[in-house]
């Protein structure tokens, strides 16, 4: 399977999402591949740590720029299972290269950072690369949202983006917690780390579900 996690919204949590999938998908067995197509190659860098810290179990990452993208994919997606791509956080070459091949387009979405205006221009980025590529389902993932119990802005996120047909609203909802940020910073992913946080782990088990099915 090919997934892209993109958008047009730079720190919504893309490279955090796409290396703990890929890392979840590879601690299960999967062959898989992580694509690092942002100029940042933070989740490059992910995987360069990871490689020295976890020598039984890294990530495969490459990087892949520009317009040839689409081509290096699809070739590569034969020889891996999965495919992971981050694809940065602008409307970039990659992004829309990476959309032509994709079957599942994730879009975080920090409830505290995004308006109407990110979820129109989602909307019409996934409409024009469904004109090339029927068979991609385009899903947008709340990421970030406040662990208060007060702030409802993620229901209010929720609220809006039900508004655009095409664009597949994922149940889960992940929250705002620090292990996020330690665990990256180690090259592992969140059930990896040394002090577990049971919620964290809960959240992503869910995301692993909607995206991958139960396999
Ligand atoms: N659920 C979360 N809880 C806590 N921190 C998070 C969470 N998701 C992401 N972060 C943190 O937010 C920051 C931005 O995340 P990340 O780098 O994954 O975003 P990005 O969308 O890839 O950014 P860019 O557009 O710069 O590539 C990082 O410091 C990351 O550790
Ligand atoms: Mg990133």
């Amino acid at each position: 399977m090919i997934i892209l996690i993109g958008g047009e919204k730079g720190g919504v949590g893309k490279t955090t999402l796409a290396v703990n999938l890929a890392a979840m998908r590879n601690r299960v067995g999967h062959d898989v591949l992580l694509i690092d197509a942002d100029k940042q190659a933070s989740a490059n860098l992910w995987a360069s740590i990871r490689q020295e810290e976890r020598r039984d179990t890294p990530v495969p990452c490459l990087q892949k720029r520009g317009t040839g993208l689409a081509a290096d994919i699809r070739d590569l997606a034969t020889r891996y299972e999965d495919v992971v791509i981050d694809a940065g956080g602008q409307d970039s070459v990659e992004l829309r290269a990476a959309m032509t091949i994709a079957e599942l387009a994730l879009f975080p979405i920090q409830p505290s950072l995004f308006d109407a205006a990110t979820l129109e221009t989602l909307a019409e980025l996934v409409a024009q690369a469904q004109a090339f590529n029927t068979e991609l389902v385009a899903a947008v993932v709340i990421n970030r949202a406040s662990t208060h119990p007060r702030v409802k802005e993620a229901e209010e996120a929720k609220e809006l983006i039900a508004e655009y047909r095409d664009l597949h609203l994922l149940d889960v909802v992940i929250r705002d917690r620090i292990i996020f940020r330690k665990a990256a910073r180690n090259g592992l992913c969140v059930l990896e780390f040394q002090n577990h946080d049971p919620a964290a782990e809960t959240e992503l088990h869910a995301l692993y579900r909607e995206v991958f099915g139960d396999g």
